[in-house]
Order: C-alpha cells, then sequence, then structure tokens
C-alpha cells in the first residue's frame, strides 16, 4: 500500500469515527447493519476526489522540477492536465468535495458539517478567485475556457 492510499484511509476513517459519534448511529451494531446507498456513493467520491487531488498536486509540484526530478525554479508557471484543463485550482474544487463526500456519507442531515462545508465552499472559492486572477493578470496566453473552481460554473 502506498503511502497516499495510508494517509487517504486514515483521514477518511479518523472522520467518519470522529463524526459518527455525535451522529445518530450510536451502537457498533446499528453501525454495522446501516450501510446504506450513499455511504458507498459518499466513499466513492471521497475516494475520486482524493485521487485528482493528489494528482493535480502533483502537477503542480512537477512544475518546478527538472526531468530528473531536482527543484530548478521557485517560479509560478501555468499547469497543464488532469482537471486543470477545466479550472485554474482543481485542487481547491476536489478538496470541495472531499468535504461534500463527508457529508452524503453522513446521510445528508448533519447540520454541523454542511457548516463546514460552506466554511470550505467560501474560503476555497476565494482563494480560487485569487489564484484565477493572478493566472490571467501574468500569462497572456493563459487559457481562456478555464474557470476559476467550479468546472463549467465559477
Ligand atoms: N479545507 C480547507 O479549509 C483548506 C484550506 C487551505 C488549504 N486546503 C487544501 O490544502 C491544499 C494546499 O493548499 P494551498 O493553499 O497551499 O495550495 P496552493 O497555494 O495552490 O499551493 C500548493 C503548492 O503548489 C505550489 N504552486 C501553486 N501554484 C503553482 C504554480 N502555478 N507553479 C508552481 N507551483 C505552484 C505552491 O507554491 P507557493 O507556496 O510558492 O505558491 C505550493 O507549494 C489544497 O488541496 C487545498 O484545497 C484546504
Amino acid at each position: 500500500m502506498t503511502n497516499f492510499s495510508k494517509v487517504v484511509i486514515t483521514k477518511y476513517v479518523t472522520l467518519v469515527k470522529f463524526l459518527t459519534a455525535s451522529s445518530h448511529i450510536s451502537s457498533r451494531k446499528e453501525l454495522s447493519v446501516q450501510i446504506c446507498w450513499y455511504h458507498i456513493v459518499g466513499v466513492t467520491m471521497y475516494v475520486w476526489a482524493s485521487l485528482h487531488q493528489h494528482r493535480c498536486l502533483v502537477i503542480l509540484a512537477n512544475l518546478r522540477k527538472s526531468k530528473s526530478g531536482k527543484v530548478v525554479s521557485l517560479s509560478h508557471s501555468v499547469p497543464f492536465g488532469d482537471w486543470f484543463e477545466r479550472v485554474s485550482c482543481p485542487h481547491y474544487f476536489a478538496e470541495l468535495l472531499i468535504y461534500v463526500s463527508m457529508a452524503i456519507t453522513l446521510g445528508f442531515h448533519n447540520l454541523t458539517w454542511w457548516c463546514v462545508v460552506m466554511y470550505v465552499l467560501f474560503n476555497q472559492a476565494l482563494a480560487a478567485v485569487l489564484c484565477h486572477e493572478f493566472y490571467q493578470k501574468n500569462f497572456s496566453s493563459y487559457p481562456k475556457h478555464r474557470r476559476a473552481f467550479i468546472p463549467f460554473v465559477f
């Protein structure tokens, strides 16, 4: 198992344990019999978003490396590939999806977690807009079709 897989699984299990401690699932017995469609959808979405976030962060890291893997620059350049073809900050979008996937896993009705999702939505959207404006201002050939944060929408 790679380090990335271990981090993703540990993060997910810790969050679910923490959240279910205060939700309607109160006993081990209940937890073991209540596997619903939204648990499967939430976990699948979590893994899918985490994978894309990892890929996008690797793309960003590689912008500063030579072919041999040595860091050769500290400047910012235009990333391409994976979800960067659609938005300027796909790692922020993936972060939002990760939090939404947790809300889905909890059965949509954990209000506290939806407040956390809203917090992540606004702070990542703001960061994405600033980053998008930076790219547009500094790179005249920056792809026009790219949105800032949410593909095709924003
Ligand atoms: N849940 C939350 O509330 C929350 C809050 C913050 C962050 N996060 C998550 O944490 C992760 C990292 O966030 P972050 O704000 O540190 O992301 P970031 O500002 O995009 O930076 C990520 C790394 O990539 C580098 N980088 C960014 N754009 C680059 C470019 N065009 N060319 C070369 N290198 C580039 C950055 O270097 P520089 O530092 O030199 O720019 C930094 O080392 C994201 O996935 C984000 O969603 C979550």
